[in-house]
């Protein structure tokens, strides 16, 4: 299919784990647009198999904590498209440590790339969308460390608790526009950014979670693509925790 008959989506940090899930998952409907930083060949890998199975995508790269970075790829997005129809800010990174011995660094590097490219992404994007007066969503992956807090994640749990009042206010911000802006808090869900998790660490969350096992990324993607559909019209400013139960 053709991106001109579809509509556009940009997913940051989409060529792993729970961003290229929501890009396939999304792709029956959207023109993907796969945000990537490093790894260009595995995101090209991603579109390719996108439009194998008949969609269509393509990929940009952009360091998301970087104004001009992300500035520029929504340039090009609006040079090309003139229109984004739906915004999934995806990308994050974990740097855990106690705060006693937490560098200014690593915190501000947690900060930049979990919250301060959630806003300038959706910065860019809100103005594409309003000049285009296009009712468009926007969904922001959180965490349940944001929502509940996590010892040895200070840095993390503060910038996802961010993202979940950003994603409040933007979305009062933005209704009257008809532009919906919602959040996804995931728990424990197997990717790379768990794998670097001790196991016994793991055995001891899996104990501690109802349902008893960590989340696959297709759950989340899932959901996210519902989010993403029109029959979801009727949230904005939620906060969805995905995560076997851990917060009840
Ligand atoms: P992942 O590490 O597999 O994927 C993160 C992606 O973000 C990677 O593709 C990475 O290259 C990209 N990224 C990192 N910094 C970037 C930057 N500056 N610019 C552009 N892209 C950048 O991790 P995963 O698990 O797929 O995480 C996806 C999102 O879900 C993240 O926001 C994460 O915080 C969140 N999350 C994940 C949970 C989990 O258990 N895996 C739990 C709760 C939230």
């Amino acid at each position: 299919m053709d991106s001109n008959e579809k509509k556009i989506a940009l997913v940051t940090g989409g060529s792993r784990g729970i961003g290229a899930a929501i890009a396939l998952e999304i792709s029956k409907n959207y023109h993907v647009i796969i945000n990537y930083n490093s790894n260009g060949e595995k995101a090209q890998e991603l579109a390719n198999r996108i439009i194998e199975m008949g969609g269509s995508a393509e990929i940009i790269r952009a360091d998301v904590s970087k104004e001009e970075e992300v500035t520029a790829m929504f340039r090009h997005i609006k040079n090309t498209y003139k229109n984004l129809h739906l915004l999934v800010n995806n990308a994050g990174i974990t740097a855990d440590g106690y705060v006693m011995t937490m560098s200014l660094e690593t915190w501000n590097k947690v900060i930049n790339t979990n919250l301060t490219s959630v806003f300038l992404c959706t910065r860019e994007a809100l103005k594409i969308m309003y000049n285009a007066k296009t009712k468009g969503k926007i969904i922001n992956m959180a965490s349940v460390s944001g929502v509940m807090g996590h010892g040895g994640q200070a840095n993390y749990s503060a910038a996802k608790g961010g993202v979940v009042a950003l994603t409040k206010s933007i979305a009062k911000e933005v209704s009257d526009y008809g532009i919906t802006v919602n959040a996804i808090a995931p728990g424990f869900i197997e990717t790379d950014m768990v794998k670097k998790v001790p196991k016994a660490t793991v055995d001891n969350v899996i104990n501690s979670i109802p349902i008893k096992r960590v989340g696959k990324a297709e759950e989340v993607a899932k959901f996210a693509a519902y989010l993403a559909g029109d029959d979801a019209g009727y949230f904005t400013g939620k906060v969805f925790t995905i995560d076997g139960g851990m917060i009840i």
